[in-house]
């Protein structure tokens, strides 16, 4: 299992500190609390409220836990406030969670309807529906091509504007009516899916803040400390992969991208597991 062969490569020493950058429902956490001595200690981060609401509950009891709201690329300025020794490992689960993707409140999914918000974290920045009201066709185009790799994203950008001249797109069913034109038949699901993964990576700025970290990494851990990622797309896992290969710097745990094909979790199915030790 995934989650078996993500702990295995995060968790070396039992009563070491730990760093948990992406907590969500905190799973990954608490199945590594199982492994940990009572001196150990877990740093948990989330940029979203209310994953962070969730986990201050579900470890309210737990003294080896520190659940803290942040972005993962504040990193090194946490653990110098908090003046801790370099961990021992550092795990990234990136993207989004079912949580968030199955809440419709969020806007973070075509199937449901909803606000077009798709902020992780809603108390900062521009929601889905502001970036699209004042962003030029060529930017939505841009952004559909590069973080959605969708080779319609000209015309997926008309889409948007020419709707949004006959009035504002506020939620996420505005946003599927306007791509009708390119986003109909059997391709509709992953047409949806490529513009709403593309606006999701903009509004959160999802590959300045995996950059901002993976620059971050090298300083912050531990010599033989280890950085654990887990992509669900291309775009972050080419980043990881490439970043990876700075020999100098990180010695491979995974020659090839763990996958969770089988996995029983289907979540799982999509994500590449990659993970180096720090020399
Ligand atoms: C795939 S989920 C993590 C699930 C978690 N590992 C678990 O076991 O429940 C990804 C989480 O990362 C958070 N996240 C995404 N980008 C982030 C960032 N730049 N900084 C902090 N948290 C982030 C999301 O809010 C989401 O809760």
């Amino acid at each position: 299992m995934l989650l078996e062969e993500t702990l295995g490569l995060w968790i070396t020493r039992p009563d070491g500190l730990y760093v948990d950058l992406t907590l969500g429902g905190g799973g990954h956490t608490a199945a590594a609390l199982e492994r940990l001595s009572p001196s150990a200690r877990i740093l948990g981060v989330d940029r979203d409220g209310e994953a962070i609401a969730w986990c201050r509950e579900r470890f309210a009891a737990e003294k080896r836990v520190e659940v803290v709201h942040t972005r993962y690329d504040e990193l090194e300025n946490l653990l110098k406030e908090r003046s801790l020794p370099p961990p021992d490992g550092i795990l990234a689960d990136l993207g989004v969670s079912s949580r968030q993707l199955d809440s419709a409140e969020r806007g973070f999914s075509f199937r449901f309807e909803g606000p077009l918000d798709l902020r992780m974290d809603p108390s900062r920045g521009s929601s889905a529906a502001d970036w699209l009201s004042r962003a030029s066709e060529g930017e939505i185009a841009r952004v559909f091509f590069e973080y959605g790799e969708n080779h319609r994203s000209r015309a997926a950008a008309r889409c948007v504007v020419r709707a949004r001249e006959r009035r504002p797109l506020r939620t996420t069913g505005d946003l599927v009516q306007a791509l009708g034109p390119v986003a109909y038949g059997k391709r509709r699901n992953a047409e949806l899916a490529k513009c709403f993964q593309a606006l999701r990576i903009e509004v959160n700025q999802e590959l300045a803040s995996l950059d901002g970290l993976l620059e971050q990494a090298p300083r912050v851990l531990a010599g033989g400390g280890r950085l654990v990622v887990l992509a669900y797309h291309s775009l972050e896992d080419r980043r990881v992969k490439q970043y990876f290969r700075d020999a100098e710097t990180w010695e491979l745990l995974t020659k090839k991208a763990v996958q969770g094909r089988t996995d029983p979790n289907p979540r799982a199915r999509s994500a590449r597991l990659r993970a180096a030790t720090r020399r």
